[in-house]
Protein backbone atom coordinates (compact mmCIF):
# COMPACT_ATOMS: atom_id res chain seq x y z
CA UNK A 1 0.00 0.00 0.00
CA UNK A 2 2.28 2.47 0.40
CA UNK A 3 4.48 1.90 -2.12
CA UNK A 4 1.54 2.31 -4.26
CA UNK A 5 1.03 5.68 -2.36
CA UNK A 6 4.32 6.64 -3.53
CA UNK A 7 3.46 5.68 -6.97
CA UNK A 8 0.59 8.47 -6.68
CA UNK A 9 2.15 11.16 -4.99
CA UNK A 10 4.87 10.80 -7.85
CA UNK A 11 2.27 11.33 -10.70
CA UNK A 12 0.70 13.95 -8.86
CA UNK A 13 3.62 15.86 -8.40
CA UNK A 14 5.13 15.46 -12.16
CA UNK A 15 1.88 17.25 -13.67
CA UNK A 16 2.15 20.14 -11.31
CA UNK A 17 2.95 23.60 -12.83
CA UNK A 18 5.09 25.79 -10.53
CA UNK A 19 6.37 29.42 -11.18
CA UNK A 20 9.78 29.63 -12.72
CA UNK A 21 12.89 30.35 -10.66
CA UNK A 22 14.35 33.00 -13.64
CA UNK A 23 10.73 34.53 -12.95
CA UNK A 24 11.27 35.38 -9.66
CA UNK A 25 15.22 36.18 -10.02
CA UNK A 26 13.47 38.78 -12.82
CA UNK A 27 11.55 40.19 -10.99
CA UNK A 28 14.65 41.86 -8.85
CA UNK A 29 16.18 43.29 -11.76
CA UNK A 30 16.06 46.55 -12.75
CA UNK A 31 14.52 47.13 -16.38
CA UNK A 32 16.61 48.99 -19.16
CA UNK A 33 15.61 51.54 -21.34
CA UNK A 34 18.32 50.96 -23.85
CA UNK A 35 17.40 48.01 -25.51
CA UNK A 36 16.86 49.40 -29.40
CA UNK A 37 20.06 50.93 -29.56
CA UNK A 38 21.68 47.45 -28.62
CA UNK A 39 19.88 45.09 -31.54
CA UNK A 40 23.13 45.20 -33.75
CA UNK A 41 24.91 43.63 -30.71
CA UNK A 42 25.05 39.86 -31.42
CA UNK A 43 24.03 37.64 -28.47
CA UNK A 44 26.45 35.97 -26.00
CA UNK A 45 26.13 32.26 -25.95
CA UNK A 46 28.61 31.60 -24.11
CA UNK A 47 26.57 30.21 -20.60
CA UNK A 48 27.11 26.53 -20.18
CA UNK A 49 29.99 26.43 -22.32
CA UNK A 50 33.28 28.26 -23.47
CA UNK A 51 32.33 26.90 -26.89
CA UNK A 52 31.83 30.84 -28.24
CA UNK A 53 28.54 31.63 -30.44
CA UNK A 54 30.32 31.73 -33.25
CA UNK A 55 31.72 28.15 -33.38
CA UNK A 56 28.37 26.86 -32.39
CA UNK A 57 26.93 28.20 -35.19
CA UNK A 58 29.19 26.65 -37.37
CA UNK A 59 28.72 23.54 -35.84
CA UNK A 60 25.14 23.89 -37.02
CA UNK A 61 26.10 24.63 -40.73
CA UNK A 62 28.36 21.83 -41.31
CA UNK A 63 25.81 19.42 -39.51
CA UNK A 64 28.15 18.15 -36.70
CA UNK A 65 25.49 19.28 -34.15
CA UNK A 66 22.56 17.94 -35.68
CA UNK A 67 22.17 13.86 -34.46
CA UNK A 68 19.85 13.31 -37.05
CA UNK A 69 23.20 12.99 -39.35
CA UNK A 70 25.57 12.49 -36.78
CA UNK A 71 24.44 8.86 -34.83
CA UNK A 72 25.69 9.32 -31.19
CA UNK A 73 28.07 6.59 -31.42
CA UNK A 74 30.06 7.69 -34.36
CA UNK A 75 33.10 9.91 -33.77
CA UNK A 76 32.68 13.29 -33.46
CA UNK A 77 36.31 14.60 -33.45
CA UNK A 78 37.14 17.09 -36.96
CA UNK A 79 40.89 16.51 -36.57
CA UNK A 80 43.56 14.32 -35.72
CA UNK A 81 45.50 15.34 -32.26
CA UNK A 82 48.50 17.08 -32.71
CA UNK A 83 51.94 15.53 -31.81
CA UNK A 84 52.88 16.74 -28.04
CA UNK A 85 56.39 18.63 -27.99
CA UNK A 86 58.99 16.49 -26.38
CA UNK A 87 60.12 19.50 -23.96
CA UNK A 88 56.35 19.70 -22.91
CA UNK A 89 56.70 15.72 -21.91
CA UNK A 90 59.65 16.29 -20.40
CA UNK A 91 58.59 19.07 -17.89
CA UNK A 92 55.79 16.29 -16.98
CA UNK A 93 58.15 13.68 -16.71
CA UNK A 94 60.27 15.48 -13.72
CA UNK A 95 57.04 15.65 -11.66
CA UNK A 96 56.56 12.52 -10.40
CA UNK A 97 57.78 13.16 -6.99
CA UNK A 98 56.18 16.32 -7.10
CA UNK A 99 52.76 15.01 -8.36
CA UNK A 100 53.04 12.47 -4.91
CA UNK A 101 53.87 15.28 -2.55
CA UNK A 102 51.31 17.94 -3.61
CA UNK A 103 48.30 16.55 -5.39
CA UNK A 104 48.16 13.24 -3.84
CA UNK A 105 47.34 14.83 -0.09
CA UNK A 106 44.05 15.98 -1.96
CA UNK A 107 42.12 13.46 -2.10
CA UNK A 108 40.26 12.29 0.78
CA UNK A 109 40.57 9.24 2.36
CA UNK A 110 37.58 6.85 1.27
CA UNK A 111 36.58 6.38 5.05
CA UNK A 112 36.24 9.90 5.75
CA UNK A 113 34.24 10.60 2.56
CA UNK A 114 31.16 11.32 2.60
CA UNK A 115 28.60 8.77 0.39
CA UNK A 116 25.33 9.35 -1.18
CA UNK A 117 23.80 7.39 1.09
CA UNK A 118 24.14 9.97 4.35
CA UNK A 119 21.92 12.56 2.38
CA UNK A 120 18.96 10.36 1.17
CA UNK A 121 16.36 8.35 2.74
CA UNK A 122 17.89 4.80 4.29
CA UNK A 123 15.88 1.79 2.02
CA UNK A 124 16.44 -0.71 4.80
CA UNK A 125 14.62 1.63 7.86
CA UNK A 126 11.31 1.41 8.49
CA UNK A 127 10.81 5.51 8.42
CA UNK A 128 11.28 4.97 4.48
CA UNK A 129 8.30 6.06 2.89
CA UNK A 130 7.76 8.81 5.37
CA UNK A 131 11.08 10.03 4.63
CA UNK A 132 10.63 9.62 0.76
CA UNK A 133 7.32 11.21 1.32
CA UNK A 134 8.90 14.13 3.30
CA UNK A 135 11.39 14.95 0.41
CA UNK A 136 8.57 14.89 -2.01
CA UNK A 137 6.69 17.56 -0.48
CA UNK A 138 9.65 20.10 -0.37
CA UNK A 139 10.70 18.77 -4.35
CA UNK A 140 7.43 19.98 -4.76
CA UNK A 141 8.15 23.56 -4.48
CA UNK A 142 11.40 23.57 -6.88
CA UNK A 143 10.09 25.36 -10.12
CA UNK A 144 10.87 23.67 -13.64
CA UNK A 145 13.40 25.83 -14.34
CA UNK A 146 15.40 25.30 -11.61
CA UNK A 147 14.83 21.21 -12.37
CA UNK A 148 16.08 22.08 -15.60
CA UNK A 149 19.45 23.16 -14.31
CA UNK A 150 19.73 20.31 -11.81
CA UNK A 151 18.75 17.29 -14.23
CA UNK A 152 21.07 18.95 -16.28
CA UNK A 153 23.61 18.99 -13.90
CA UNK A 154 23.09 15.72 -13.01
CA UNK A 155 23.64 14.06 -16.35
CA UNK A 156 26.55 16.24 -16.68
CA UNK A 157 28.28 14.42 -13.40
CA UNK A 158 26.68 11.13 -14.80
CA UNK A 159 28.79 11.04 -18.14
CA UNK A 160 31.72 10.57 -15.78
CA UNK A 161 33.35 7.50 -17.50
CA UNK A 162 33.75 9.81 -20.96
CA UNK A 163 36.07 12.20 -18.48
CA UNK A 164 37.95 9.47 -16.96
CA UNK A 165 38.85 8.45 -20.78
CA UNK A 166 39.74 12.07 -21.54
CA UNK A 167 42.26 12.28 -19.17
CA UNK A 168 43.84 9.26 -19.98
CA UNK A 169 44.71 11.40 -23.29
CA UNK A 170 46.88 13.34 -21.79
CA UNK A 171 50.69 12.44 -22.75
CA UNK A 172 52.96 11.68 -19.86
CA UNK A 173 50.27 11.25 -17.06
CA UNK A 174 47.49 8.52 -18.64
CA UNK A 175 46.99 5.12 -16.47
CA UNK A 176 48.66 2.88 -18.52
CA UNK A 177 47.51 -0.26 -17.13
CA UNK A 178 43.88 0.56 -15.65
CA UNK A 179 46.45 0.37 -12.11
CA UNK A 180 49.25 1.69 -12.74
CA UNK A 181 50.96 3.01 -9.05
CA UNK A 182 52.41 6.06 -10.71
CA UNK A 183 51.11 9.23 -8.87
CA UNK A 184 48.99 10.28 -12.03
CA UNK A 185 47.82 6.79 -12.26
CA UNK A 186 46.47 7.03 -8.33
CA UNK A 187 45.24 10.47 -8.71
CA UNK A 188 43.27 9.54 -11.79
CA UNK A 189 41.31 6.35 -10.48
CA UNK A 190 40.56 7.95 -7.38
CA UNK A 191 39.51 11.50 -8.76
CA UNK A 192 36.96 9.26 -10.73
CA UNK A 193 35.91 7.25 -8.02
CA UNK A 194 35.57 10.57 -5.93
CA UNK A 195 33.59 12.33 -9.01
CA UNK A 196 31.40 8.95 -9.03
CA UNK A 197 29.49 10.18 -5.78
CA UNK A 198 27.74 13.21 -7.68
CA UNK A 199 25.75 11.78 -10.35
CA UNK A 200 25.08 8.74 -7.90
CA UNK A 201 23.65 11.36 -5.31
CA UNK A 202 22.44 13.77 -7.47
CA UNK A 203 20.30 10.62 -9.81
CA UNK A 204 18.82 9.34 -6.89
CA UNK A 205 17.67 12.49 -4.86
CA UNK A 206 16.05 12.99 -8.57
CA UNK A 207 14.49 10.06 -8.90
CA UNK A 208 12.48 9.80 -5.25
CA UNK A 209 11.72 13.68 -5.98
CA UNK A 210 9.12 12.35 -8.30
CA UNK A 211 9.36 15.61 -10.34
CA UNK A 212 11.50 14.30 -13.52
CA UNK A 213 10.70 11.91 -15.95
CA UNK A 214 13.80 9.34 -15.01
CA UNK A 215 13.55 7.61 -18.43
CA UNK A 216 14.07 10.45 -20.53
CA UNK A 217 16.86 11.29 -18.26
CA UNK A 218 18.40 8.20 -18.21
CA UNK A 219 17.86 8.19 -21.97
CA UNK A 220 19.88 11.53 -21.86
CA UNK A 221 22.68 10.14 -19.85
CA UNK A 222 23.28 6.86 -22.26
CA UNK A 223 23.52 9.47 -25.66
CA UNK A 224 25.73 11.04 -23.85
CA UNK A 225 28.20 8.58 -22.18
CA UNK A 226 27.93 6.90 -26.23
CA UNK A 227 28.67 10.59 -27.89
CA UNK A 228 31.75 11.22 -25.55
CA UNK A 229 33.38 15.24 -26.00
CA UNK A 230 35.55 16.75 -28.12
CA UNK A 231 37.58 19.38 -25.24
CA UNK A 232 40.51 19.96 -28.14
CA UNK A 233 42.95 19.17 -25.44
CA UNK A 234 45.41 17.45 -28.51
CA UNK A 235 46.34 15.27 -25.87
CA UNK A 236 48.77 18.19 -24.24
CA UNK A 237 48.80 17.84 -20.57
CA UNK A 238 49.51 21.78 -20.21
CA UNK A 239 46.04 22.18 -22.13
CA UNK A 240 44.18 19.01 -20.10
CA UNK A 241 45.43 20.48 -16.86
CA UNK A 242 44.52 24.05 -18.10
CA UNK A 243 41.10 22.67 -19.05
CA UNK A 244 40.26 20.64 -15.77
CA UNK A 245 41.13 23.85 -13.63
CA UNK A 246 38.45 25.96 -15.89
CA UNK A 247 36.37 23.10 -15.43
CA UNK A 248 36.17 22.09 -12.07
CA UNK A 249 35.76 25.88 -11.23
CA UNK A 250 32.69 25.85 -13.42
CA UNK A 251 31.17 22.89 -11.99
CA UNK A 252 32.07 24.41 -8.48
CA UNK A 253 30.33 27.67 -9.31
CA UNK A 254 27.21 25.78 -11.18
CA UNK A 255 26.50 23.49 -8.07
CA UNK A 256 26.92 26.44 -5.51
CA UNK A 257 24.46 27.83 -7.09
CA UNK A 258 22.14 25.41 -7.39
CA UNK A 259 22.85 25.25 -3.98
CA UNK A 260 21.71 28.77 -2.76
CA UNK A 261 18.88 28.78 -4.57
CA UNK A 262 17.88 25.49 -3.30
CA UNK A 263 17.76 27.29 -0.05
CA UNK A 264 16.30 30.16 -1.24
CA UNK A 265 13.36 28.11 -2.34
CA UNK A 266 13.15 26.41 1.16
CA UNK A 267 14.84 22.74 0.26
CA UNK A 268 17.51 23.04 2.68
CA UNK A 269 18.43 19.33 2.13
CA UNK A 270 18.84 19.76 -1.21
CA UNK A 271 20.80 22.71 -0.64
CA UNK A 272 23.33 20.70 1.42
CA UNK A 273 23.40 17.92 -1.54
CA UNK A 274 24.55 20.79 -3.89
CA UNK A 275 26.57 22.16 -1.57
CA UNK A 276 28.75 18.97 -0.49
CA UNK A 277 29.44 18.78 -4.57
CA UNK A 278 30.25 22.08 -4.82
CA UNK A 279 32.67 21.76 -2.20
CA UNK A 280 34.30 18.57 -3.61
CA UNK A 281 34.69 20.49 -7.36
CA UNK A 282 36.77 22.94 -4.85
CA UNK A 283 38.94 20.52 -3.89
CA UNK A 284 39.48 18.93 -7.13
CA UNK A 285 40.14 22.83 -8.75
CA UNK A 286 42.32 23.35 -6.01
CA UNK A 287 44.53 20.13 -7.41
CA UNK A 288 44.12 20.64 -11.39
CA UNK A 289 45.06 24.80 -10.74
CA UNK A 290 48.77 23.79 -8.37
CA UNK A 291 49.64 21.47 -11.24
CA UNK A 292 49.41 24.52 -13.93
CA UNK A 293 50.94 26.51 -10.90
CA UNK A 294 53.92 24.32 -11.42
CA UNK A 295 54.25 24.28 -15.32
CA UNK A 296 54.10 28.20 -14.93
CA UNK A 297 56.95 27.82 -12.18
CA UNK A 298 58.82 25.03 -14.56
CA UNK A 299 58.19 26.71 -18.35
CA UNK A 300 56.42 30.07 -18.36
CA UNK A 301 56.93 30.86 -21.79
CA UNK A 302 55.34 26.85 -22.90
CA UNK A 303 52.16 27.51 -20.17
CA UNK A 304 51.30 30.64 -21.26
CA UNK A 305 51.15 29.52 -25.03
CA UNK A 306 49.34 26.59 -24.03
CA UNK A 307 46.97 29.03 -21.63
CA UNK A 308 46.04 31.12 -24.98
CA UNK A 309 45.53 28.08 -26.90
CA UNK A 310 42.94 26.71 -24.78
CA UNK A 311 41.34 30.33 -24.33
CA UNK A 312 41.08 31.02 -28.46
CA UNK A 313 39.63 27.31 -28.88
CA UNK A 314 37.10 28.49 -25.39
CA UNK A 315 36.74 25.91 -23.08
CA UNK A 316 33.69 23.66 -24.18
CA UNK A 317 32.07 22.29 -21.45
CA UNK A 318 31.63 18.27 -20.92
CA UNK A 319 28.43 17.87 -21.81
CA UNK A 320 28.27 20.10 -25.32
CA UNK A 321 27.26 16.59 -27.17
CA UNK A 322 24.08 16.17 -24.70
CA UNK A 323 20.94 14.79 -26.67
CA UNK A 324 17.62 12.85 -25.21
CA UNK A 325 16.79 11.21 -28.67
CA UNK A 326 14.44 14.19 -29.86
CA UNK A 327 15.96 17.70 -28.89
CA UNK A 328 19.27 18.12 -31.21
CA UNK A 329 20.41 21.61 -29.12
CA UNK A 330 19.25 20.07 -25.99
CA UNK A 331 22.22 21.11 -24.67
CA UNK A 332 22.24 24.72 -26.10
CA UNK A 333 18.85 25.05 -24.17
CA UNK A 334 19.62 23.55 -21.17
CA UNK A 335 22.52 26.05 -20.95
CA UNK A 336 20.08 28.58 -21.81
CA UNK A 337 17.56 28.08 -19.11
CA UNK A 338 21.46 27.70 -16.55
CA UNK A 339 22.10 31.66 -17.79
CA UNK A 340 18.49 32.69 -17.03
CA UNK A 341 18.78 31.04 -13.66
CA UNK A 342 21.62 32.29 -13.06
CA UNK A 343 23.59 28.65 -12.57
CA UNK A 344 25.89 29.32 -14.58
CA UNK A 345 26.45 32.50 -16.63
CA UNK A 346 28.66 34.02 -19.17
CA UNK A 347 29.88 36.19 -16.64
CA UNK A 348 30.87 33.23 -14.90
CA UNK A 349 32.73 32.39 -17.22
CA UNK A 350 35.08 35.52 -17.70
CA UNK A 351 35.28 35.85 -13.80
CA UNK A 352 36.75 31.75 -14.14
CA UNK A 353 39.18 33.21 -16.42
CA UNK A 354 39.60 36.30 -14.31
CA UNK A 355 40.27 34.19 -11.29
CA UNK A 356 43.11 31.86 -13.16
CA UNK A 357 44.88 34.59 -14.38
CA UNK A 358 45.02 36.31 -10.75
CA UNK A 359 45.79 32.29 -9.52
CA UNK A 360 48.73 31.83 -11.62
CA UNK A 361 50.32 35.33 -12.01
CA UNK A 362 50.10 35.92 -15.05
CA UNK A 363 49.58 39.77 -15.43
CA UNK A 364 52.77 39.77 -13.48
CA UNK A 365 55.00 36.80 -15.34
CA UNK A 366 58.37 37.59 -16.64
CA UNK A 367 61.21 36.44 -18.89
CA UNK A 368 58.98 35.25 -21.28
CA UNK A 369 59.26 34.51 -25.25
CA UNK A 370 57.75 37.68 -27.49
CA UNK A 371 55.06 35.08 -28.62
CA UNK A 372 53.96 34.12 -25.01
CA UNK A 373 54.49 38.36 -24.30
CA UNK A 374 51.53 38.53 -26.97
CA UNK A 375 49.83 35.51 -25.77
CA UNK A 376 49.92 37.40 -22.25
CA UNK A 377 48.41 40.63 -23.53
CA UNK A 378 46.20 39.05 -25.45
CA UNK A 379 44.46 36.43 -22.05
CA UNK A 380 44.87 38.95 -19.64
CA UNK A 381 42.54 41.61 -22.00
CA UNK A 382 39.86 38.33 -22.58
CA UNK A 383 38.23 38.60 -19.40
CA UNK A 384 36.92 42.43 -19.74
CA UNK A 385 36.03 41.68 -23.32
CA UNK A 386 33.84 38.93 -22.44
CA UNK A 387 32.16 40.81 -19.65
CA UNK A 388 31.53 43.85 -21.59
CA UNK A 389 29.83 41.10 -24.14
CA UNK A 390 27.84 39.51 -21.42
CA UNK A 391 26.18 43.13 -20.48
CA UNK A 392 25.28 43.96 -23.56
CA UNK A 393 23.44 40.40 -24.05
CA UNK A 394 21.94 40.36 -20.53
CA UNK A 395 20.83 43.93 -21.32
CA UNK A 396 18.95 42.86 -24.38
CA UNK A 397 17.29 39.58 -22.47
CA UNK A 398 15.72 41.72 -19.88
CA UNK A 399 14.20 43.88 -22.69
CA UNK A 400 12.68 41.15 -24.79
CA UNK A 401 9.89 38.33 -23.91
CA UNK A 402 11.84 35.17 -23.25
CA UNK A 403 11.48 32.46 -25.59
CA UNK A 404 10.41 29.13 -24.23
CA UNK A 405 11.08 25.35 -24.62
CA UNK A 406 9.34 22.04 -23.90
CA UNK A 407 12.16 19.72 -22.19
CA UNK A 408 11.91 16.00 -21.85
CA UNK A 409 13.37 15.58 -18.63
CA UNK A 410 10.22 17.42 -16.81
CA UNK A 411 7.41 15.72 -18.84
CA UNK A 412 7.49 17.91 -21.64
CA UNK A 413 6.58 21.28 -19.54
CA UNK A 414 8.00 24.51 -20.66
CA UNK A 415 10.51 26.85 -19.41
CA UNK A 416 11.53 30.39 -20.36
CA UNK A 417 15.02 30.47 -22.43
CA UNK A 418 17.58 33.40 -21.70
CA UNK A 419 16.50 34.95 -25.01
FE1 LIG B 1 31.55 16.47 -10.08
FE1 LIG C 1 34.58 17.83 -10.80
Amino acid sequence: MASKGLLESQMRVATQPTPSFSGRRRLEEKPTSSVASLRRWKPLKVVMTSSPPRERQVMRDTTLHDHKALTPYQPWTRHEPEQVPVEKLEVIASLDSWAQENLLPLLKPVSKSWQPQDFLPDASSESFFDEVRELQSRARELPDDYLVCLVGDMITEEALPTYQTMFNTFEGVRDKTGCSPTPWGVWIRAWTAEENRHGDLLNRYLYLSGRVDMCMVERTTQYLIGSGMEPHIDQNPYNGFIYTSFQERATFISHGNTARHAKQLGEHKLATICGIIASDEKRHEIAYSRIVSKLFELDPSGTMLSFQEMMKKKITMPAHLMYDGDNDHLFDDYSSVAQRCGVYTAQDYASIMEHLIDLWNVKSLTGLSSEAQKAQEFVCKLPARIHRLAERTQRRARGEVPRRRAFSWIHNKEVDLFL
